[in-house]
């Protein structure tokens, strides 16, 4: 198969592990058998002795043996603070540490990696727009605009702000294929938002919203618009330049990158305007008993010692990506996806949520089997070594939308290929068959 021209040592790697002959024909952009092999995780068999099927990529991504040894020589050999050292140890970690916020960057589209600042994940990432953009800019009678396909972490920082300063927080309904009801959208604009927070694809569903279109319309009535990048920076091609958006969030370990690092990427002029989030050591320029003097961006925005190995790592998960090209990675879930929502919708009493339109619909499918609760589901799942997450996926509003308490969802990436739909189907099957539904 092809692969994109290797550019690092990550790169190569990959590029050797992509072109390793597959068992099996190609499925999709690539072979995700001959994939699996860069993941140690995929080495142990489950508990019951069976091969891990991981479908819960949406939840956390399992780790390349790149990511890990980017982290383990970071421990290793490249270790110290970062900006603070006037030894060589510590200027090393700083430059690696610095790489990777350019390798952010460039992933994302971003004009400059001074807009990038490390937080933990998107959720930090969020609240630190709501803290200090939101406090800043928000007041009594201001409107913010959500919308029903959220996660509670694009939701429950804006109730927050909106009750603290006593704006009003509205949201976009969703149709009943669980995609933005744009009139709506259109509708809930005339009261004229500060902001519009709305995702790039649901943690729930797998619905890929028109977020260039939003910022266009929130544009038009003047409102600033926050993606939350959680779920489509790991799968797809995002330019953020090209979006158009204000502010961008991701988290790194949902993109095969370590857990604990994630970034929030703003405008600059924003982020020169916003008050810091946290404050305390390396933030400053200067302190003294009276005050203090923040620094420039991105630094302002990242009190105290960084996750500067997990950045590091984060940096190999981008390199690990772009060789397989983000084209690429689209398109291998957009064919798995296609493939498990037909194997699916034959299996009678298998109720599929989200978009049929696999154009629209993101490596993520939510399952509702009639008269079998999630939970049990997943128990039998697990017997299988399928590992899936059952629950409401921190999107509450979807599930009152459908009026469910939880769905049992299975969500793709690189690694998986057919077997593992074949896989899910199967164990689809077992369990209507062990609960007679
Ligand atoms: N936000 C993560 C999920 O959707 C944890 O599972």
């Amino acid at each position: 198969m092809a692969v994109e021209p290797a550019a690092s040592a990550t790169a190569t790697a990959v590029a050797t592990a992509a072109a390793r002959p597959a068992q099996k024909p190609v499925q999709g952009a690539f072979s995700g058998a001959a994939l699996r092999a860069d993941f140690p995780a995929f080495d142990t068999p489950t508990h019951l002795g069976k091969r891990l099927v991981y479908l819960d990529a949406a939840a956390s991504a399992p780790k390349p043996r790149a990511v890990i040894d980017a982290l383990a020589d970071t421990y290793a050999h490249h270790y110290a603070n970062v900006h603070r050292g006037i030894y060589e140890l510590s200027e090393d970690a700083t430059g690696r540490f610095e790489a990777a916020r350019r390798k952010v960057a460039g992933f994302i589209g971003a004009p400059s990696a001074r807009e990038v600042v490390f937080v933990r994940n998107a959720t930090e990432a969020i609240n630190l727009v709501a803290y200090s953009w939101g406090r800043t800019n928000v007041g009594r009678g201001d409107h913010i605009l959500s919308t029903q396909l959220e996660h509670h972490a694009n939701i429950v920082p804006w109730q927050q702000l909106a009750r603290e300063v006593g704006a009003t927080l509205d949201y976009v309904e969703i149709t009943d294929d669980g995609r933005l009801d744009m009139d709506d959208l259109r509708r809930k604009l005339e009261a004229r938002p500060k902001l519009v927070a709305v995702s790039q694809v649901s943690n729930a569903l797998g619905t890929i919203s028109p977020v260039a279109e939003v910022v266009e319309l929130a544009h038009a009535v003047g409102a600033l618009v926050l993606v939350d990048g959680a779920q489509s920076a790991p799968h797809m091609p995002v330019d953020v330049t090209a979006l158009g958006c204000d502010f961008f969030a991701l988290s790194g370990h949902k993109m095969l990158g370590p857990s604990g690092i994630g970034a929030l990427w703003g405008r600059r002029e924003l982020l020169d305007g916003m008050p810091p989030f946290m404050t305390g050591g390396s933030m400053i320029i200067k302190v003294t008993l009276d005050g203090a003097e923040w620094n420039e961006v991105p630094y302002k925005f990242e009190a105290g010692t960084p996750a500067i190995a997990e950045a590091i790592g984060l940096g190999a998960a981008i390199d690990y990506l772009e060789a397989l090209g983000m084209d690429r990675v689209r398109e291998h879930e957009r064919y798995l996806v296609e493939h498990a929502w037909a194997a699916l919708g034959e299996i009678p009493g298998v109720w599929r949520l989200g978009p049929a339109d696999p154009e629209l619909h993101a490596g993520v499918i939510s399952l509702v089997l009639e008269g079998i609760h999630p939970h049990d589901v997943a128990t039998v799942f697990d017997h299988e070594g399928i590992a899936v997450r059952a629950g409401h996926h921190c999107a509450q509003p979807v599930m009152l939308r459908y009026d469910i308490p939880a769905t049992t969802r299975a969500s793709f990436y690189v690694y998986n290929d057919l077997d593992d739909i074949a896989a899910l189907t199967d164990a689809v099957r077992s369990c209507q068959q062990l609960f007679n539904a």
